[in-house]
């Protein structure tokens, strides 16, 4: 187990990111990191696996590869399937599941695929032992994924059980939350270290400033959670435990402050929740409050990191929204008001401050009359977005008005 081939897949425009973490928790470099599409590829050990289940804010699984081979139909699939010593990973006692992704496979079906890998497994087991596991789509004990290109399949083992991103603390999600990763893909991207104050004033349940606040107390994304090693046969519980208890260690009084706020308030009372079961209810500082209006929780400038709310998937209440005929919430398809006014009181009022803007409109920057000093891909699930970084320059408002 000290030479594994692991694959970490990640969101599209993360790999760099990752790879950075990666190196940071383990110290792999050179020939042992490689960043592909899609994920990072890494030489390492079972230990290193489960340190960088423990420890990744950005992979969404760690996979061992198993097999890497040409394949023209199901029945090379089944070949492969079946010369993979499975045995060595699991027994007959476990239920399992199979995984088929594919880019630009000629096989017509990819459930086809899945059944064919599941009868090599199975059938491997009962050549051996005289016993078939069982599958179970729901819960198995173990997954195994199968990724099929033009011309090669590739089987892997995961470690990871329920995907990285459920990190054990959300209960409660609010009506857009973003993902874990992406949060934690939207802190790497901007650099922020734990050094200045972090603030989200449109945070919902809190997702941003929570991982934030982990980073700054440097608690472990997974020490809440289970993993599927657990159930492997590798699986030592000792080396597991003393990992844990290394982490745990490590965690320390925040770094720099944390806030959010949200218009909301039955968000803010989600995100307090979320915030208590993650383990920084007092790192958070949450409030109620329209973004338009409040003004900078710390006399130190810091980053703003913001997934705002998006025409399509949630629409802008408070200030803007109510002056939209007086209603709740505002109509509005593209925010373009309420962004302009956001970006006003940004200009106005926080001075010093940058901020980070996560968008699916990559008009925006026109739209709040800004100008990015930089621009981050990122996708958010299916739906391309932007990350934009804008920088409040001291005296900007009084400038533009002047001109
Ligand atoms: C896309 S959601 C943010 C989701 C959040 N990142 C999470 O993970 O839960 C946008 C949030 O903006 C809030 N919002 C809408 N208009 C606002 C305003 N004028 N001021 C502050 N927050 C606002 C909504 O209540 C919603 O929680």
């Amino acid at each position: 187990m000290n030479q594994l081939q692991l694959f970490l897949p990640c969101a599209a425009g993360v790999e760099g990111f990752l790879a950075d973490e990666v190196h940071r928790l383990t110290g792999l470099a050179g020939d042992d990191l490689l960043t592909g599409r899609g994920g990072v590829v890494v030489r390492g050990s079972w230990r290193e696996a489960m340190k960088l289940n423990l420890h990744s804010r950005l992979a969404q699984r760690v996979l061992v590869q198993l097999s890497h081979t040409p394949y023209r139909n199901e029945q090379d699939l089944y070949e492969a399937a079946a010369a993979v010593a499975w045995e060595m990973w699991f027994t007959h006692k476990d239920t399992f599941k199979i995984e088929v992704t594919a880019q630009h496979s000629p096989l017509k079906s990819l459930n086809f695929a899945a059944l064919k890998v599941k009868d090599a497994v199975a059938d491997r087991f009962r050549n051996k032992s005289g016993e078939r596991p069982n599958v179970d789509t729901q819960w198995p004990d173990v997954r195994i994924y199968a990724h099929l290109t033009s011309d090669m399949a590739t089987l892997y083992i995961d470690t990871s059980g329920e995907p990285l991103f459920k990190r054990g603390w959300r209960e409660d999600k609010g009506e857009a939350p973003l993902k874990e990763t992406l949060a934690a893909a939207m802190i790497a991207a901007s650099g922020w270290d734990g050094t200045v104050p972090l603030y989200d004033p449109c945070c919902g349940s809190g997702t941003i400033v929570i991982e934030a606040a982990q980073v700054a107390c440097n608690i472990a994304p997974g020490q809440l959670r289970r993993f599927g090693f657990e159930k492997l046969l590798p699986y030592q519980e000792h080396v597991w435990k003393a990992l844990w208890e290394e982490a745990k260690a490590q965690q320390r009084p925040p770094t720099a402050p944390v806030f959010g706020s949200d218009v909301a308030f039955r968000m803010v009372d989600f995100a307090q929740r979320n915030a208590q079961r993650a383990g920084v209810a007092d790192v958070v500082q949450l409030r109620g409050g329209d973004a338009l209006q409040r003004m900078p929780p710390s006399d130190v400038p810091g980053v703003m990191l913001v997934n705002p709310p998006y025409g399509e998937r949630i629409e802008t209440a408070g200030v803007a929204g109510r002056s939209q005929g007086g209603r709740e919430r505002a109509e509005v398809d593209d925010g373009g008001d309420f962004f302009n006014q956001l970006a006003a009181h940004w200009k106005k009022n926080f001075p010093g401050w940058t901020a980070w803007v996560l968008t699916p409109d990559l008009k925006l920057p026109s739209r709040m009359r800004l100008k990015e000093s930089r621009r981050v891909p990122m996708w958010n699930g299916p739906i391309e977005c932007r990350l934009f970084r804008f920088d409040m320059i001291k005296g900007s408002a009084r400038e533009k008005s002047n001109n």
